[in-house]
């Protein structure tokens, strides 16, 4: 895991916490409408994949656990963790690519409603991603998967050399004479596993993504609402397809890649369709970059744009996040694949609490403003969520009385405790388990084990009927609170 070569260790300040009164009184907990869609506050717990689902992407019992603990502090909105349009195997990810994953989520945003005293609005993130390969074994990536083609044997000198001869020559070389050799793309499959890109025009599936995307995430959208949801999140931000669109590094030559005009035009036309089939009373808005945090990548200029295109085209709300991209990830074990949280844009996403001087907490929000101004100079009025190591009171009502943000997204501070917006509210912030920012729950998802805290996974784990993870070793959601009012 990358780590900014200043390492200095930042404790959370949480400051003071409000009486009831000055919660009451505060902008935090005040209403905010996305679109026609209204929330009690502005307090908002981002997707987090928790690794929860089946191996062929339904609701499970902890599924249903998992947000049913989170909606008990009833915070104004939880979006459900990202989750595959298509109907392709894609692992213990929720899948909603066909009707029969509908049940499953109604069951879950029932359960919402209830533990949350329908208090809370819930919205799930609808992903596309593409295919990335494991690192391979070097004899299996020269044996079974690398194309022997005309360059190599030119490069071998090697023309009349049998096939097998040449996988088993450069299967015998070093690093640096395969370099030699191979095309940066073949030294990068072996180094890291085969990763696919918006830009392998040489693809029919690629090369069509325009094409199928829009329908595959309008379909998506229909069945959320039909499973009860109040809203979609369009993923447009990270490693994945859409983000893959609208980043700098797309040189696509079909119009929809080079010009920022030309990369934003798939993320409109998806919303436009999705829009088209779900109608104008649904929420729908998008998670997208602010930065993408890697060499030749989309600026807080480009984010600015892409805000205040969304924003015209009618989106509710605007979700800002930061970095997570494959482009500078490190490299995986053999026959691990590769993660993109682990790179500089990867720390930028999820900043941990070993930093530089400018710390892990609210590295994101002058960005955020930034965009947030672009969106009102061209006129719109969408809310504006930011995330990233929001953890108290003090920082969050700032951020919203200086206009920096109109809704505060906290995703670890809500997994250590997710009471702690409504602790607040009822003037018990000193109770709140503040998240240390150690990035234990982060090594999880990385290995995709079942995500927990280490603030309270081994807390009364013996206690007849706490579930646990597959190992029995920690609780699977966090201890139960008791107001003391
Ligand atoms: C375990 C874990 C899983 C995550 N999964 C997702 C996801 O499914 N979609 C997404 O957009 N972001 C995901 N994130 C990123 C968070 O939503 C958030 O942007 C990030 O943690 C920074 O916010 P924070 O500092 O409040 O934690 C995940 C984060 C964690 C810790
Ligand atoms: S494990 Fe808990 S304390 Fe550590 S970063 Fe995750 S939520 Fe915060």
């Amino acid at each position: 895991m990358w780590k900014p070569a200043e390492k200095i260790k930042h404790a959370p300040n949480p400051g003071l916490s409000p009486s009831t009164e000055q919660a009451r009184a505060s902008k935090l907990f005040s209403p905010v409408n996305l679109g026609r869609l209204a929330l009690k506050q502005r307090t908002w717990v981002p997707a987090m994949v928790p690794w929860r689902a089946t191996d062929d992407g339904f609701v499970t019992d902890d599924v249903v656990d998992w947000y049913s603990r989170f909606a008990m502090g009833k915070p104004g909105a939880i979006v459900v963790e990202a989750t595959g349009i298509r109907d392709i195997p894609s692992g213990p990810l929720l899948r909603i690519g066909h009707d029969r994953f509908v049940p499953g989520l109604r069951r879950l945003t029932e359960a919402v409603r209830v533990a949350s005293g329908g208090e809370s609005r819930l919205l799930i993130q609808l992903i596309d991603f593409l295919s990335v390969r494991r690192r391979p074994e070097p004899a299996k990536y020269f044996a079974k998967f690398l194309q022997v083609d005309d360059q190599i044997r030119e490069k071998l000198n090697a023309q009349n050399w049998p096939e097998e001869q040449i996988r088993a020559h450069l299967s015998g070389l070093d690093e640096t004479a395969l370099a030699q050799i191979l095309s940066a793309r073949e030294m990068e499959s072996l180094r890291m596993g085969a990763r696919e890109r918006v830009t392998d025009m040489h693809l029919e599936h690629i090369r069509t993504l325009p094409q199928v995307l829009p329908d595959l995430f309008a379909v998506a959208a229909r069945r959320a609402r039909d499973a009860g949801f109040d809203g979609v999140e369009l993923h447009y931000a990270h490693a994945y397809t859409m983000a893959s669109f609208l980043s700098a590094t797309n040189d696509r030559d079909d119009g929809y890649g080079g010009a920022k005009e030309n990369r934003a035009r798939l993320p409109l036309e998806v919303f436009t369709r999705v829009r088209r089939e779900v109608g104008d009373e649904y929420c729908v808005g998008c998670r997208f970059l602010s930065d993408e945090c890697i060499e030749g990548g989309n600026s807080v200029e480009d984010a600015g744009y892409f805000g205040a295109e969304f924003a015209r085209a009618g989106m509710d709300f605007l979700s800002l996040s930061r970095g997570g991209k494959f482009d500078d990830a490190q490299q995986p074990q053999v026959g691990g694949a590769v993660y993109p949280y682990t790179g500089r844009s990867g720390y930028e996403c999820m900043p941990g609490y070993i930093s530089d001087a400018r710390g892990p907490f609210g590295r994101n929000v002058q960005a955020g403003a930034w965009i947030r101004q672009a969106v009102r100079a061209a006129g719109c009025t969408t809310p504006i969520i930011v995330v990233g190591g929001i953890h108290g009171f003090q920082q969050a009502e700032g951020i919203l009385q200086r206009e920096e943000a109109d809704i505060i997204g906290a995703a670890r501070q809500s997994l250590a405790d997710p009471d702690w917006f409504l602790k607040i509210r009822l003037g018990q912030g000193d109770q709140v388990r503040v998240c240390e920012y150690t990035n234990y729950c982060e090594g999880l998802d990385q290995k995709h084990k079942q995500v927990t805290c280490q603030l309270w996974d081994r807390l009364e784990k013996n206690v007849p009927g706490i579930k646990r993870t597959s190992d029995g070793r920690r609780r699977l959601t966090a201890p139960m609170w008791n107001p003391s009012v």
